[in-house]
């Protein structure tokens, strides 16, 4: 029996969306290559370089009307831009990703992320209640060890904006789709 078509995202009564950083095509590239490094390792799923991101906040399944409401919270935050110094790649044996990150969260992203957490619990979102783990995930069913490892030289990623990010999961890989953008203002406080 064939299953009907699913139907597109925007027809669905209900969204699962996140908030996220997502880098521009270089810095991607380079993230992605890391990804290709590591595979050689751990083998595993290696996800497609235009889907990478690194996830602020995770909302999860939202009725799609709620969306507007999460768009004005999202609107309170300000932040100002900023460089993220991605510098380590690792693995983590609970769920078999490989990931790669920072040695240490950066203030202006813990800032950000502290802000977006407390516009969404404001707006009646659920909010993580577990410490922030600034990843972006390279591979997933990593099964072989990955020794932890210093990225250099690290990549510079710049951060000018944060998004609201819908995804569509599928049997080959979720697909995303930016909603909206908001973007940091110099001069605000970090
Ligand atoms: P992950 O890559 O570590 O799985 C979309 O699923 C994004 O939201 C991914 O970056 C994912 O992180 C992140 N995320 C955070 N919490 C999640 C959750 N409870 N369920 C699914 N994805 C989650």
């Amino acid at each position: 029996m064939t299953r009907p078509p699913e139907p597109a995202p925007a027809a669905r009564q209900r969204a699962r969306v996140f908030f996220a950083i997502w880098p521009a095509a270089a810095i991607a590239r380079r993230l992605h290559k890391e990804g290709e490094r590591a595979h050689g390792l751990t083998g595993g799923r290696r996800m497609r370089r235009d889907t990478l991101h690194l996830t602020l906040a995770f909302i999860g399944d939202i009725p799609r009307e709620r969306l507007d409401a999460l768009r004005a919270a999202a609107d309170t935050v300000a932040f100002a831009p900023f460089t993220f110094r991605v510098d380590r790649i690792a693995r983590w044996r609970h769920n078999h990703i490989v990931w790669a990150g920072a040695s240490g969260l950066p203030g202006e992203l813990e800032s950000l992320v502290t802000k977006l957490n407390a516009a969404l619990a404001e707006g009646g979102f659920p909010v993580e209640r577990r410490n922030f783990a600034a990843h972006v995930t390279l591979l997933r069913n990593a099964r072989g060890e990955l020794p932890a490892a210093e990225l250099a030289p690290p990549i510079e990623w710049p951060v000018g904006e944060f998004v609201l990010v819908e995804s569509d999961p599928r049997p080959e890989g979720a697909q995303y789709r930016v909603l909206q953008s908001w973007p940091g203002v110099f001069g605000s406080q970090s």
